[in-house]
C-alpha cells in the first residue's frame, strides 16, 4: 500500500495534501471575469451566458443548451419538462450521488432503484428490461407499473464518474415502453458513446459545473436537448416564466429563478475553452495509472469498448471491503485524498422505503470502488 501513496505523490509532484479533483484556471477565465466586472453585467443577462450556451450546444450537438444555477435544479427542471408529476415513478440507479434521487423527490415523484452494470457502473439495460417485463404495461396515458398502479414517467441513467452507460440500449428500451429518458450527465461532459456526446441521447440531458467537476462555474449546471421546443421551455421556466415584454412584468405560469449569473458564465466559458486540454491530460494520467495499478492487486477502471470516458474521477476496484478500507485509511492518513463510492440510495433514511431490485452489481461496487486523485494538472 505504501507504494500506492508514493506513486500518487510522485505523479502530482508533492507530499502536501493531494485533493481528489482541483480546478485549473490557466486560460481566459480571469480576463473574462474582469471584463464582466468592468461591464457591470454580473447578473443573469449577459454575453457570457449566451456564448456559453452556444458553445455547449455545439459541443454536445444539441439544439439548445440552457445554463442554470446548478445540476440538481437542472435535473428537477428536466424531469418537469418531460412531464414527471406527483406520485409518478422514475426509474434510476441506487449507485449515484444523492442529487439524482433528490431531483425526483423534489417533484414528489418516487425513485425506483434498478441495478447497474458492473463494468459501466451505470444503469443496466438488462435490469430495466427485467423490471419492465415483470411489472409494466403500456396504457393510453403512458407506461404504468401494474403492481402499484403508478405511471412510470421517466428513466434517469447516470454516467458514473464520466464512464458512459450503455445508453443506446436504454434509449431503445425507453422508446419501446414510451418512457421519456433524462440523462444525468452531471459528471460526464466530454464523454462520448461512439461519436455522440453523453447528455445528447435522451429527451433532455443535464450537466453540472460544480467546483469538483471537469469544468466549473464555481457552481452551475446546464440543460441540453435536441428539441428546440423543450429548450425554449427550459429557458422560460428557469427565467420565472416571464413573457418577453419591453417593460411589463408578465409571468403566465409558475416559474423559477434558476438562471446562471453572467459572472459565473464568464468563468465557465474560459473553462469550456480548455475542455479538450483537460481531457487530454486526464487520459494521459489514466494511462499511467492503468500501468501502475496493473502491478498491484487492484484494478484501475477503464471505459468500455465503443465509449470514450472523460476520466473525470478515476477509480480503482479493490479485491474486497477490507482492502478498500485499508486503502482509504492509509491514503487519507498520508494526505492523499481518496473516497469510497457513494452509499446506495436505499440506505439513506429518505429512500429506504423505495422499490428496488436485487442490486447485485451495485452492492459489489459499493464495497470495492475507491476514487483516487484525478486532477488535470
Ligand atoms: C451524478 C450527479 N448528479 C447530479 C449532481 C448535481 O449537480 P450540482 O452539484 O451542480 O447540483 C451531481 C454533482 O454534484 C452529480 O454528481
Amino acid at each position: 500500500m505504501q507504494n500506492i501513496v508514493e506513486y500518487i505523490q510522485e505523479e502530482f509532484g508533492t507530499r502536501e495534501f493531494i485533493p481528489l479533483h482541483a480546478p485549473v484556471f490557466s486560460g481566459n477565465e480571469a480576463q473574462y471575469v474582469q471584463e464582466t466586472l468592468r461591464s457591470t453585467m454580473v447578473s443573469s443577462v449577459g454575453k457570457f451566458v449566451d456564448q456559453f450556451e452556444v458553445a455547449l450546444a455545439q459541443y454536445t450537438q444539441s439544439a439548445k443548451a440552457v445554463a442554470v444555477v446548478n445540476g440538481t435544479s437542472g435535473l428537477q427542471v428536466a424531469l418537469q419538462l418531460v412531464g414527471v408529476k406527483t406520485n409518478d415513478e422514475v426509474l434510476t440507479q441506487a449507485l449515484t450521488f444523492v442529487a439524482t434521487a433528490n431531483a425526483i423527490a423534489y417533484l414528489n415523484a418516487r425513485p425506483v432503484f434498478l441495478d447497474v452494470d458492473r463494468d459501466t457502473m451505470g444503469l443496466s439495460p438488462n435490469a430495466v428490461q427485467d423490471f419492465l417485463e415483470q411489472n409494466a404495461e403500456i396504457r393510453e396515458q403512458g407506461c404504468f407499473n401494474k403492481k402499484t398502479g403508478r405511471r412510470i414517467a421517466a428513466c434517469v441513467p447516470m454516467h458514473t464518474f464520466g464512464f458512459p452507460v450503455r445508453i443506446a440500449e436504454l434509449v431503445k428500451l425507453c422508446d419501446q415502453w414510451h418512457i421519456p429518458l433524462v440523462e444525468d450527465a452531471a459528471e460526464s461532459l466530454g464523454s462520448f458513446m461512439g461519436s455522440k456526446s453523453t447528455g445528447s441521447f435522451g429527451a433532455v440531458g443535464v450537466f453540472s459545473f460544480n467546483g469538483n467537476k471537469i469544468i466549473t462555474a464555481g457552481g452551475g449546471g446546464a440543460i441540453v436537448t435536441s428539441s428546440i421546443q423543450l429548450g425554449e421551455k427550459a429557458k422560460y421556466i428557469t427565467t420565472t416564466a416571464k413573457v418577453p415584454h419591453a417593460y411589463e412584468y408578465v409571468h403566465d405560469e409558475l416559474g423559477y429563478n434558476l438562471r446562471m449569473p453572467n459572472l459565473n458564465a464568464a468563468l465557465l466559458l474560459g473553462q469550456m475553452e480548455q475542455l479538450d486540454y483537460f481531457l487530454q491530460r486526464k487520459r494521459a494520467l489514466a494511462q499511467r495509472y492503468a500501468q501502475f495499478f496493473a502491478t498491484t492487486s487492484m484494478r484501475f477502471r477503464m471505459e468500455i469498448e465503443g465509449s470514450t470516458a472523460n476520466y473525470w474521477l478515476m477509480c480503482v476496484e479493490t479485491e474486497n471491503k477490507e482492502q478498500r478500507d485499508a486503502l482509504l485509511q492509509q491514503t487519507n492518513a498520508q494526505k492523499v485524498m481518496t473516497r469510497p463510492i457513494w452509499q446506495l440510495m436505499y440506505r439513506l433514511p429518505m429512500y429506504q422505503h423505495c422499490w428496488r431490485d436485487a442490486q447485485i452489481n451495485a452492492e459489489f461496487l459499493e464495497e470495492r470502488i475507491v476514487n483516487i486523485p484525478s486532477s488535470a494538472l
